[in-house]
């Protein structure tokens, strides 16, 4: 054995990994604006510091996966689709305590950093610099993806900071347990949370999809005495009722505010939400409430919209008008309580997965939606 040259070094010696090397599975991923999704080959990363893989078990398809795909969000292309999803933790990086590989989680879009200007006030809910993965997902060229809403979970795997899933209990289906990572609980945090929804009030939601009826569960469970539900498709006016509407509004050929004054003794709702993202309903919803009302939007309107409202009302009529960004939810908080009125049979999560589909399916939910048809289409992994 020669002696001469540099010393050789010997090759580090290293425990087991206990966590994956970067792995590759199947994404739905929108390449460019306005096109067509397609199924991707895409590699996740080991988790580093404060990041966690979570295999993912189901994830709703939401409006606002269509969003991003006609590049209403950002023009950030490409996006890795997704983001209502339960799942399984996979992996978890360094520094991460609180969450081991098996644990059940739901998959939030707000994991609050704790030291923002918002978070430094008490107000996590609106946290300016919520926490996501630091690395990026990349398509096989290396190419790196835009995660919806920080999440990206139209994927057999995803990865995220570890403050975003967030544990609760394994018993739920993940089907309906993914909802409430984002239409359930801004919907029912629109109502609760935003609105202030509570026994006695009357209540109109404009939008019958999966956020308008998760508000419309929300204000029937706080006690609201008046629950109306308004919408252009009488299948989702019919849907409201099962999730607790006491009346409703078809909004075709029917002038809506009369009809909510109509139904309000003459005055109007004390909370209108606006579940749609669109100026005309957003009129109708600053009109149909009753003075010192809370008008509370939680459609997503695109960047062109403009709404105009007659000032002496905007002063008139007092109360508030108010957005909702994911409910004002606390994922910690609020997402273990929804499980919890879910598996005690108060809050029919449920009811709002009207077909389980495949990962390449996706496209076609997207019409399906578009349609009416269906309240969410859920994929399945
Ligand atoms: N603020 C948030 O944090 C947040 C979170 C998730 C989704 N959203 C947004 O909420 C909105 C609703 O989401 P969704 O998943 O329930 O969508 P959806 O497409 O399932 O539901 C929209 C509903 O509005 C109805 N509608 C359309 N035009 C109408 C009109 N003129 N009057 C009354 N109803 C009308 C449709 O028939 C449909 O039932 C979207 O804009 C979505 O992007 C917001
Ligand atoms: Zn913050
Ligand atoms: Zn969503």
């Amino acid at each position: 054995m020669g002696t001469a040259g540099p010393p050789l070094r010997s090759a580090p010696t290293r425990a087991p990994r206990e966590v994956p090397l970067a792995q590759q599975v199947r994404a739905v991923v929108a390449k460019a604006v306005k096109e067509p999704v397609s199924i991707e080959t895409v590699t996740v990363p080991d988790p580093g510091p404060g990041e966690v893989v979570v295999a993912v078990r189901a994830c709703g398809v939401c409006h606002t996966d269509l969003h991003y795909r006609e590049g209403a969000i950002s023009d950030r292309f490409p996006f890795l689709l997704g983001h209502e999803a339960a799942g399984v933790v996979d992996a978890v990086g360094e520094g991460v305590d609180d969450l081991g590989v098996g644990d059940f989680v739901v998959l939030a879009w707000r994991a609050p950093c704790g030291t923002c200007r918002s978070c430094r006030r008490g107000r996590p809910w609106y946290c300016f610099d919520s926490a996501n993965a630091r690395q990026p997902m990349t398509l096989g060229d290396g190419t790196p993806l835009s995660a919806a809403l920080g999440i990206g979970a139209f994927a057999d795997k995803t990865l995220v900071a570890a403050g975003q899933a967030v544990k609760v209990d394994p018993r739920a289906r993940p089907e309906a347990a993914g909802l409430i990572g984002c239409g359930v609980m801004a919907g029912f945090g629109a109502a609760v949370n935003t609105g202030g929804v509570g026994w006695g009030d009357t209540v109109a939601v404009l939008g019958c999809g999966g956020v308008g009826d998760a508000a419309i569960a929300a204000s029937a469970l706080a006690g609201a005495r008046t629950v109306i539900a308004v919408d252009v498709d009488e299948r989702k006016l019919e849907w409201a009722r099962r999730f607790g509407a006491t009346h409703t509004v078809n909004a075709t050929g029917r002038d809506v505010v009369e009809a909510v004054r109509e139904l309000t003794g003459g005055h109007g709702a004390d909370v209108v939400i606006e579940a749609v993202g669109r100026p005309d309903t957003y009129r109708q919803a600053f009109l149909a409430r009753d003075h010192a009302g809370v008008v509370v939007q939680v459609g997503v309107p695109t960047p062109e919209m403009t709404v105009e409202l007659p000032m002496i009302e905007l002063f008139g009529r007092g109360g508030a008008l108010k957005s909702s960004w994911y409910g004002d939810c606390l994922p910690t908080r609020d997402f273990p309580v929804l499980i919890d009125l879910y598996l005690q049979g108060r809050l029919d999560l449920d009811g709002f997965v009207s077909e389980t589909i495949a990962l390449d399916a996706v496209e076609e939910a997207f019409a399906r939606m578009q349609r009416g048809e269906v309240l969410r289409s859920v994929v399945v992994l």
